[in-house]
């Protein structure tokens, strides 16, 4: 249904605060006047917060002030009152033990700062991979005017006259130091090489995935995805975003008006043509839940099935971000999409066009990194949701960046029972394994590993690895990074650490992995899997106290996004009663 805009001019939320002359508005304003603020920006103007992720503690998010005045300057210009302020910031690279476990925590900060603030419309200032959706969760929970603007990819990496990618090549340089392919003391050297700027991982990962999936779902204004952190058009961005905010506020075009159905679907099939990251189907199922969408692991294996990956990005394919911009960006796959049959094409976006209307006369400036359809990595490129004894609720597995042998393959399991089983087991070479095996990692999902840590892609035994062999079929509860690959079995539901099968699997047992028929299966009979289950008993570390045991006891299943119980829905944007 189209969009009508609201009435304007009309009372906003924030004239609660600032919209009177009683003892309390005069409080609310007179502390606001000690940052040198003039009266008339207190007339009823659009209040627009800035919800920044800045810290240097999340260096993909490190630039982000710079992009806040930048939002600032559009505000202003357009007759909106900016106020910024800070969130929890997830950062990657550095939180311990795992970013995922605090995107619930940073969500929570948001919604709250939102709703407890004089505001009428916010920018969501965003980059490293939980940031955006933690940001986007919160948002939609208040339902108010919000935009997305990420700090964009850093630039490419370079070593050795080969393009680097942030992540991936993390993990190749790691396994061909093991492989005896690559000496120490290059790795030290490419350290610096791969991140050589501001922004975000320069893969096609989770930021990168995560980013896309806002602006496929209407939630950022159309090319934002791509623009390299340090491109003056980034700035423009954010300049435009700043602007667009305050029309949002007085359309009151919120993220409930956007974020349908139609816009899922949309994100979803867009994440197949990317070659998105897992993750994106975590974070998706949970923005639907604050929403009020009933987005399930089906709906990801339906929309995505068809969808050929068309973006020749690593890890699934050759180029890094940058070139991925050059070529036309994100527009250009949402374009492909429509010319398919595979768009909403009516679905409504934060500049008020139509998705449709917005990518319909861009143009591919570059047929080899993003591809014609019979060129595509791969025809089935969404994400691959398998089910069977081992995953009642479901696992997931990324086609493109799978191996084409390993996808229909039977071996015997090799099993470790937690993170720390695997890290004492894997490199001795007495371990009973080798390159047909099903290699197994139990208690690593929400509750089994509080967080769920990107170990899914666990590294292959060195003795393996030796022999050239690259990829080995892998199963866990676990999550995987982005930027990673392989033929890897992830977010297996119900988890080990909540009683799933994947907890009574022991080493010598069959599995068969059959990705074009999405089945994945323990070959033992009915009888033996329920006399193992019903002598199960939990093994994983439960946190005593603090915010791990909330996150322990409140987490659901990764199969339906890993939010909290309690956290689900939308709570709306009724201003809190003043307690003063
Ligand atoms: Fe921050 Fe990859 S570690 S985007």
């Amino acid at each position: 249904m189209a969009f009508k805009p609201a009435k304007w001019p009309r009372k906003l939320r924030s004239a609660e605060w600032f919209g009177g002359t009683s003892r309390d508005h005069i409080y609310h304003r007179s502390w606001m006047k000690n940052q040198g603020l003039p009266d008339d920006l207190f007339d009823g103007r659009p209040v627009i917060g800035i919800c920044n992720t800045w810290s240097q503690l999340t260096p993909c998010n490190a630039h982000l002030r710079d992009l806040a005045e930048r939002v600032k300057h559009g505000i202003y210009e357009a007759g909106g009152f900016p106020v910024e302020f800070p969130v929890f910031s997830t950062g990657e690279s550095t939180l311990r033990p795992t970013a995922m476990m605090f995107r619930n925590l940073a969500s929570m900060d948001v919604e709250e700062a939102i709703r407890g603030t004089p505001l009428d419309g916010v920018v969501l200032l965003v980059g490293c991979d939980k940031t955006t959706p933690s940001l986007l969760m919160g948002a939609a929970s208040v339902d108010i005017p919000a935009i997305v603007v990420t700090g964009g990819p850093m630039l490419n990496g370079w070593f050795q006259g080969e393009r680097v990618g942030s992540g991936t090549h993390l993990w190749k340089f790691s396994e061909a130091v093991k492989a005896g392919e690559m000496t120490q003391e290059e790795f030290l050297e490419a350290e610096a090489a791969m991140s050589r700027s501001p922004g975000s991982c320069n893969t096609m990962g989770t930021a990168s995935t995560m980013a896309s999936m806002a602006e496929a779902l209407g939630m950022a204004l159309s090319g934002n995805a791509a623009i390299p952190a340090v491109d003056s058009r980034r700035r423009v961005m954010a300049h435009l975003s700043g602007r667009r905010i305050v029309q949002m506020v007085k359309d009151d075009l919120k993220p409930s008006d956007i974020l349908t159905r139609e816009a899922f679907e949309n994100a979803m099939r867009t994440n197949g043509a990317i070659g998105g990251s897992t993750n994106a189907v975590i974070h998706l199922l949970a923005i639907a839940g604050r929403v009020g969408i009933d987005l399930s692991l089906d709906d990801w294996d339906k929309a995505g099935r068809d969808i050929p990956t068309i973006v020749n990005l690593m890890p699934s394919g050759k180029y890094l971000m940058e070139e991925f911009f050059y070529a036309g960006g994100l527009p250009v796959v949402i374009k492909r999409l429509g010319e398919a049959g595979m768009l909403n094409k009516d679905a409504i976006t934060v500049s008020g066009e139509t998705m449709w209307d917005q990518v319909k006369d861009v143009k591919n400036w570059n047929e080899d990194v993003i591809l014609p359809a019979d060129k595509a990595l791969t025809s089935q490129g969404g994400i691959a949701v398998l089910k069977g004894n081992l995953a009642p609720n479901g696992a997931v597995l990324k086609p493109s960046a799978a191996s084409p042998h390993l996808m229909q393959h039977k071996g015997r399991a090799v099993v470790f029972e937690d993170i720390d089983d695997y890290k004492a087991k894997i490199n001795d070479d007495a371990l009973d394994i080798d390159e047909t095996c099903v290699m197994v990692l139990k208690n690593c999902g929400p509750k089994g590993y509080p967080g769920m840590s990107e170990v899914g892609n666990m590294g292959l035994p060195p003795k393996v690895l030796k022999k050239g062999i690259t990829d080995m079929v892998r199963i866990s509860d676990a999550r995987m990074s982005g930027t990673a690959y392989g033929t890897v079995v992830l977010h297996t539901s119900p988890e080990a650490a909540a009683g799933g099968p994947l907890a009574v699997v022991k080493d010598g047992d069959m599995i068969e992995l059959d990705v074009p028929n999405r089945k994945i299966h323990l070959d033992i009979s009915e009888e033996d899997l329920a006399a193992r289950l019903a002598d199960w008993k939990p093994s994983h570390h439960v946190p005593e106290s603090g915010y791990a045991r909330l996150f322990h006891d409140r987490v659901q299943g990764a199969d339906t996004g890993a939010d909290f119980d309690f956290l689900k829905g939308c709570r709306g944007s009724a201003v809190p009663k003043d307690s003063h």
